[in-house]
């Protein structure tokens, strides 16, 4: 998280179930992009888990009797990281929360 990263030298940054776990991922996010090149990828894989997905994926469960089961699991979870300053909704969330500023002249791209 604090690793000294050189601006735009990465033609691909790539992260899995990582960003989620970080309180400060937004600014993260940020220097990610910053040490991508121009042109190049910034790739986020991220969990949605949390609210209403955790009602969702509960329909999904087999036998049905445990979907409930299931539910208060997602939902202890998602307490135990929002506790921490995690988000388990994190996944669902770049298209409205996620802003990140590039000098004009760059062509880095997010994309989600
Ligand atoms: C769910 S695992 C995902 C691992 C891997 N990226 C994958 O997709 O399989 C979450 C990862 O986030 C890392 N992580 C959580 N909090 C972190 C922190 N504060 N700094 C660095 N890494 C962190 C953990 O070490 C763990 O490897």
């Amino acid at each position: 998280m604090n690793e000294p990263l050189k601006p735009a030298s990465f033609e691909l940054v790539h992260a899995r179930a990582v960003l989620c776990h970080l309180a400060e991922r937004g600014a993260v996010l940020a220097r990610l992009v910053a040490a991508t090149r121009p042109g190049g990828w910034v790739v986020i894989e991220d969990v949605d888990f949390g609210g209403a997905a955790a009602a969702m994926a509960a329909r999904y469960v087999v036998p049905a009797e445990a979907a409930g089961v299931s539910e208060r699991i997602y939902r202890a979870i998602e307490a135990a990281l929002a506790a921490n300053g995690a988000d388990a909704c994190y996944g669902a969330c770049y298209g409205p929360r996620i802003s990140v500023r590039r000098p004009r002249q760059a062509s880095s791209r997010l994309r989600v």
